[in-house]
């Protein structure tokens, strides 16, 4: 299979903290992939290393075959917070970047309304962010993340602080976004219900050192409906595996550190 963007053997450490140990990770053009481990493990660590944000001490990040060295705007990143600029609009929020890099404004700011009307925005362009509720300003995210066609989406529990009506809105538009441009995604959360709803393939890691522990691929089909997936075959054993694998190795991050860990 054609790999899109990976890890191989990387070992990443803050000074005397071992965070990843010799991890491989690789995701083929198009794939959504979901990332489930204990908090701490080092997801965001992950995501971080292919967005560009920090480099590894050993081992190859790599996306399109070349070695990632620094961020760029064909990997996205959308995080739990919007971090929208306050002083700017919903459209001036969306087109920030493309601005920056000198697109012809026109027509980006055709694309922004596009994008916006994609996520249920349309006739926000004007508002301010402090008249959006957090799950409008996710969308707002979820738009500017898009804009600007990236091969590669990161999002770190994205929808973490929404309540669950919003966010299984938000799941459903995420998923419809994928279907539309096969951008590759890889998406951190804690959520299982959410990996399995969302993911072709689902990866649990374990406590630090994070490694991954589980390579599951979801038998669901590329057509899902929210309401009903808990009632296809597979699904209920599915999801009980998943938990188990998670709650073990959460168990274990929660062991009392060894010396030298502290
Ligand atoms: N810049 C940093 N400096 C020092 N330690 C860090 C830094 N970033 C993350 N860590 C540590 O690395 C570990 C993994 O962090 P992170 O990747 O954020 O975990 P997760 O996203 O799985 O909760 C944690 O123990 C965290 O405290
Ligand atoms: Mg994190």
């Amino acid at each position: 299979m054609n790999e899109h963007i990976s890890l191989q053997q990387v070992t990443l450490r803050f000074e005397t903290l071992t965070v990843l140990e010799n991890i491989d990770l690789s995701l083929t053009k198009g794939e959504f992939v979901v990332l489930l481990g204990p908090s701490g493990c080092g997801k965001s660590t992950i995501l971080n290393l292919l967005a560009g944000f920090t480099q590894p001490q050993q081992g190859r990040v790599l996306c399109g075959g070349e070695p990632v060295r620094q961020p760029h705007p064909s990997r996205g990143m959308i995080f739990q917070q919007p971090n929208l600029f306050p002083w700017l609009n919903v459209l001036e929020n969306v087109t920030f970047g493309p601005r920056l890099r000198k697109h012809n404004r026109a027509e980006v700011d055709a694309r922004a309304r596009e994008w916006l009307a994609r996520v249920g925005l349309a006739g926000f362009e004007d508002h301010a962010p402090w008249q959006l509720s957090g799950g409008m300003k996710q969308r707002v995210a979820l738009a500017r993340a898009w804009l600007p066609g990236p091969e590669v989406l990161l999002l770190d529990e994205p929808f973490g602080a929404l309540d669950a009506q919003t966010r299984m809105m938000m799941q459903e538009l995420l998923r419809a976004a994928w279907l539309e441009t096969q951008t590759t995604l890889l998406f951190v959360t804690h959520d299982v219900e959410e990996a399995l709803f969302l993911a072709d393939r689902v990866l649990v890691m374990s406590a630090r050192p994070g490694r991954i522990v589980e390579d599951i691929r979801l038998p669901f089909g590329r057509e899902r409906d929210i309401e009903t997936l808990a009632s296809e075959p597979h699904y209920g054993d599915i999801k009980h595996h998943v938990l188990q694998r998670v709650r073990q190795e959460a168990k274990r991050h929660l062991a009392p550190l060894n010396e030298g860990e502290r």
